[in-house]
Order: structure tokens, then C-alpha cells, then sequence
């Protein structure tokens, strides 16, 4: 039973079918590129697009916006310490923000990162310093019907290979995604976490968690993992944070927040460089691009979001839209992760070659019938990678209700219903950077 109720609401509109065939036109078939105005149920991430709690709002107005020394800093390392067990928090604007502080900090040149998958802003980050991306996922990862409590699991054997490949001395950072995004938002284990921290140690890596959605990690972990069923969702997220030696945190996940992020370690002088280099891309380091508000929304958003009766809410209501699309017959990933339902686009239009990107002709689908955005992650956001062709619809925090996924689950089935005849796309341009391609590139249907 969902645990709060709604004291503000927004207006929401569905374009006319005319009118959405236009901005899709005028898209360039690429989601990114409409109006928000002209979509109807945004699932295009839930990054930054939840509801704010009311306390949250309270929290608001006693931001303090000091340069130097503000107490809304001073209560976000509180949150931070006690919420995820370390004392050292350098801000950052956002998540991006602060991979951009961490990894400059630990990577250079000719240097390999491993991770069980990196995200889209992760493997570019990564790559910005000339360091290279390999990803260590469990072989299940890539099946979208496969069992499997943990499918979000770093894979030490795949790790060890890359040890061997590389060498040890090449690889200063391994890096797990805790719930992971890239791999349909699957969940990781305790005991993978504990597992790839001595890997770390035995190579003499730096261990991060990317922790944006540690709290339904957590949650999974007291669903799943023998040894934590009767542990409570805020002592797993302690005993799984505590094996990294640094945290990277988007504020805009599992901080309940529509902006910041940070970087935690229990480590001083990575603290110490940290700070140096956020004095250089974000801000001093008592904001980090952050105002002083932001850093409060964040401070009680966290706290929120290890509450068992709200992230059992969030993750029952992902499984509420993925039982409503599976009673439609519409293939989706299974099981279903923490933050989105994964529809696995090569089952629902198997005419369609690897080559014409059935992901997002699949995104643009679900937007001509019935204005709902999500977001492609398969080829064309990850080019030259080896991965099922997975749609993703992500779930707002706290925001919409079963009537909008029913409405999602009719569109898509609907979509099904005329598979035969949606044509694939081709890229018609695209930005230099490959690993951000997704953001705006934009694409024509192959039959013009
Ligand atoms: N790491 C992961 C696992 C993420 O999912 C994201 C963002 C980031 C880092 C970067 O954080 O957006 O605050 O700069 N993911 C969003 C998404 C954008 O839609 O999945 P950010």
C-alpha cells in the first residue's frame, strides 16, 4: 500500500496523433529532441523527475547559500555519513559532475577501468581521460528471460581475464554499479560487493561504488540474499557502501532530488584531491555547484529514500507496469530491476536487422501512439558494443500511477499489434563523441 499521498499536481496533455507525428518528425526520430510539453508519460529517465516530499520542500527554504563554510553542507556529510557510512563528501553539480572529479582524479592515459557495466556518462568519463572501459557483466546479464536474483553482478572471472590481458598495474580503478543501469537495472549482491572489494585489493585498485541507486539495491538485497532478509534496507545500504573505497553519488537517484551529486570517501587525501579538482570543474568545496537549498533537498532525500515503505513502493511499482505489459504479451526483461522495465525490442520487431536500430524505432513507436517516452539503450546508445536491444521505460520517483502505466501498457501493446509494419531508421547525423551519441544524433525512417 503506498505510504503518502499527492498535495501538488501538474497538468499533463496528449498531443493530437498529427501533432506527434510532427514532433517526432521534427525530432529527427530521436526522443531527446521533443518538447516535453508534447509528451504525455515522460519515462525517459528517472533521473532528477521525481516528486520532491513535502519535508523536502520545508528542507528548501532554510538552504543556506554561503560560498565558504554553508550549514547546508554541513547537513548534507551528515546525511551522507549516516545514511552511507562515510565522512569525506566532496559536491558536485550532479552524478556526471562527479565521475568527472573522481576518475580525473584516479585514472590517466593508457589506463583500463573495469566495471560491471559502465553507464553512458561513466564509459565517457572514463574515456575522457584516455583510460579505457571494459565491462565485467555475469554472461546472464545479456538474456533478457534468464533467472537470476543478481543478474547485476560483476563478474570476478571476467575481471581476472582482463588482469592477465592488461596487467594488474594498468587497471587503477574496478568499479561496480550498484542497482546496474546498463544491464536493465538489475541488482547487485552483498556478496559479489565483498567479493570484487578483495579483487580490488588483490590488484591494488581503487575501489568505487557508483551508489545512484544504492537504497533499491538495498531493498533487493532484503528480498533476496539469504544472510539480510531480516536486515533492515538502511543496514544493507551500510554493510554494501562500506566495501568501496569511494563513493560516486547522482543526487538525482536515490536522493530523491532534482539535482546534485558527490563524491564520498573515508580516504582523506583522495578527499583532499578530490576537493582540488571540484574547486576546479564545480564549485568550492562546500557547494560543488550545488545551491545551498539543493544540497538540502538531497541531505533529507536520502535519508527518504532507505525508508522500507517508500523503496518497497518504488520497486513494487516497477513491477506493477512490467505485470501490465506482460499481460499484454509485450516482451519485457525479466526479472524486472529496480528503477525501469526493460522491453526487449529484438523480440517485439524480429524483422528488424541489428544494423536499422530496432531499440528506437521501438522509442519512436511508443511515442506515435500514445505520447510516452523512454529511452533507447541498446545500439545506438552504446555503438560497438555486444548487447540485447533493450528499450527503457524509467519510472519517476513518487510521481505517476497505475491509470498512466495502463495507458503505457496499451501503447505498447498496441505498438505490438502492427509490428509487421514499422520500418527501421538510419543514422542521419551524429555528435563526435561516440559513447554520447544517443543524446542527438538524429535519425530518418530507412524506407525515405
Ligand atoms: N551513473 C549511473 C549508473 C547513472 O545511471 C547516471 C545517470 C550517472 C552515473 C550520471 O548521473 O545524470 O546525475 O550526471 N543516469 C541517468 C539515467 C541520466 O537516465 O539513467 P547524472
Amino acid at each position: 500500500m503506498v505510504q503518502y499521498k499527492a498535495t501538488m499536481v501538474e497538468r499533463i496533455t496528449l498531443p493530437s496523433r498529427a501533432d506527434r507525428e510532427r514532433a517526432l518528425e521534427r525530432a529527427g526520430y530521436n526522443v531527446f529532441n521533443l518538447d516535453a510539453d508534447d509528451v504525455f508519460i515522460d519515462l525517459l529517465t528517472d533521473s532528477g523527475t521525481g516528486t520532491m516530499s513535502n519535508e523536502q520542500w520545508a528542507a528548501l527554504i532554510r538552504g543556506d547559500e554561503s560560498y565558504a563554510g554553508s550549514s547546508s553542507f554541513a547537513r548534507l556529510e551528515d546525511a551522507v555519513s549516516d545514511v552511507m557510512g562515510f565522512p569525506h563528501v566532496v559536491p558536485a553539480h550532479q552524478g556526471r559532475g562527479a565521475e568527472n572529479v573522481l576518475y580525473g582524479t584516479l585514472l590517466g592515459e593508457g589506463d583500463v577501468a573495469l566495471n560491471n557495466t559502465h553507464f553512458d556518462t561513466t564509459r565517457a568519463h572514463v574515456a575522457n581521460q584516455g583510460a579505457d572501459p571494459v565491462d565485467c557483466p555475469v554472461p546472464e546479464a545479456a538474456e533478457p528471460g534468464s533467472a537470476g536474483d543478481f543478474k547485476g553482478n560483476f563478474s570476478l572471472e571476467n575481471g581476472w581475464e582482463v588482469v592477465e590481458e592488461v596487467g594488474a598495474d594498468r587497471i587503477p580503478v574496478v568499479i561496480q554499479t550498484i542497482t546496474n543501469n546498463s544491464a536493465a537495472g538489475q541488482p547487485v549482491s552483498v556478496e559479489n560487493t565483498r567479493r570484487v572489494a578483495e579483487f580490488a585489493a588483490e590488484i591494488d585498485a581503487t575501489f568505487v561504488i557508483d551508489a545512484c541507486r544504492f537504497a533499491e539495491n538495498a531493498y533487493f538485497v532484503t528480498e533476496r540474499e539469504a544472510e539480510f532478509v531480516e536486515a533492515s534496507v538502511t543496514a544493507v545500504a551500510r554493510e554494501q557502501l562500506g566495501y568501496a573505497d569511494a563513493l560516486v553519488m547522482s543526487g538525482k537517484k536515490d536522493g530523491l532530488s532534482n539535482i546534485g551529486g558527490f563524491v564520498a570517501t573515508d580516504d582523506p587525501s583522495l578527499a583532499d584531491a578530490c576537493k582540488q579538482r571540484t574547486i576546479l570543474y564545480e564549485g568550492f568545496p562546500t557547494y560543488g555547484g550545488m545551491t545551498g537549498r539543493d544540497m538540502e533537498a538531497l541531505a533529507v532525500g536520502l535519508r527518504e529514500a532507505v525508508e522500507r515503505e517508500y523503496v518497497s513502493d518504488r520497486i513494487n511499482q516497477i513491477r506493477t507496469l512490467a505485470d501490465l505489459l506482460e499481460d499484454r504479451d509485450v516482451p519485457v526483461y525479466t526479472p524486472t530491476g529496480g528503477h525501469a522495465v526493460y522491453l526487449d525490442a529484438d523480440a517485439c520487431f524480429p524483422h528488424l536487422p541489428a544494423g536499422e536500430f530496432p531499440g528506437q524505432a521501438l522509442v519512436c513507436e511508443l511515442y506515435r501512439e500514445g505520447g510516452v517516452r523512454g529511452v533507447e539503450l541498446g545500439s545506438f546508445a552504446f555503438p560497438d558494443t555486444d548487447r540485447p536491444e533493450l528499450v527503457r521505460l524509467a519510472v519517476p520517483r513518487r510521481t505517476y500511477h497505475r491509470e498512466h502505466f495502463e495507458h503505457v501498457a496499451d501503447t505498447a501493446a498496441a505498438v505490438l499489434e502492427r509490428a509487421d509494419s514499422v520500418t527501421g531508421l538510419s543514422i542521419r547525423s551524429e555528435p563526435e563523441i561516440p559513447e554520447l551519441r544517443h543524446f542527438s544524433a538524429e535519425l530518418e525512417p530507412v524506407s525515405a
